[in-house]
């Protein structure tokens, strides 16, 4: 599986891209049971969920081969990791290089999480570099931006977010693509969202600041992601400019996962 699942040209990137994020859960039993109830739902449903949107699974690392495996009988599904080293290779013990993740399958990688930010004190330098290593391996950058609770209380948001993107997305070359992810942070497993408006106030925002980085902003994909669920997947997902959903929590049941991308 390679880029060829996401990235074929033109009306693909009117599909949505529906991106499970497992985080650190579940040990390798849990990971091949939820992978198998998704492909056993998707080859049973006949909303034809898979024609519709475009479906990406990112696994903790040690979990990848074994969803991998599992991904043969549904070639339709791609596969992503949560993080990539910021090196290329070497003595960096205990990194996972983006080589590696394509190597294994991969064709997404999410690049500065607000959880890698927050806990790893990720920079958005770092997250710069990575996302261009990411490029240069032919691995497609998820990049997450969002502003923290005090932030938008403090009518910061469009200010923060203006700053991550100019300072994350790195300058692209004419058939180099990136996805963006917008995830409040204090949307993120609470169970808040922001208001529609919000929601599409900051993606449009994002459209018009990837100009400086682009000559195709309109290819890139901005998903929201922040507690998005089956109940809520329908508004946020018709809004303007959103072009798919990044999902922790409800991700990691096969039906509410399923339910968000038929809602696409
Ligand atoms: P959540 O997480 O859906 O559990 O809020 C989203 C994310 O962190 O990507």
């Amino acid at each position: 599986m390679g880029n060829s699942v996401i990235n074929s040209l033109p009306d693909y990137i009117m599909k949505k891209l529906i991106a499970g994020n497992w985080k650190m859960n579940g040990g390798i039993n849990d990971a091949k049971t939820l992978i198998a109830n998704i492909i056993n739902t998707l080859s049973t449903d006949d909303s034809q969920i898979q024609t519709r949107s475009d479906i990406l699974i990112c696994p903790p690392f040690l979990h990848i081969p074994a969803v991998r495996h599992s991904l043969h009988s549904n070639p339709h599904i791609a596969l992503g990791a949560q993080d990539c080293s910021i090196y290329e290779d070497g003595a960096h013990t205990g990194d996972i290089s983006a080589a590696m993740l394509k190597d294994s399958g991969c064709s997404h990688v999410i690049i500065g999480h607000s959880e890698r930010r927050q806990n790893n004190s990720e920079t958005d330098d770092l997250i710069a570099r990575k996302a261009r290593l990411a490029l240069d391996k032919d691995l497609m950058p998820i990049i997450c931006v969002g502003e923290t609770a005090q932030e938008r209380e403090s009518g910061e948001a469009e200010n923060i977010v203006t700053r991550q993107i100019r300072a994350c997305v790195p300058e692209l070359g004419t058939f180099e693509e990136i996805t963006i992810a917008y995830e409040p942070v204090w949307a993120i497993g609470t169970g808040k969202i922001p208001t529609p408006d919000d929601v599409t106030t900051m993606h449009s925002l994002i459209r018009r600041l990837l100009k400086e980085k682009t000559a195709r902003p309109e290819r890139v994909r901005i998903l929201y992601g922040g507690s998005l669920k089956p109940d809520n997947a329908k508004i946020l997902l018709a809004l303007p400019n959103v072009d798919g959903g990044l999902i922790g929590g409800a991700s990691l049941k096969a039906k509410d996962f399923l339910a968000i991308a038929a809602a696409a």
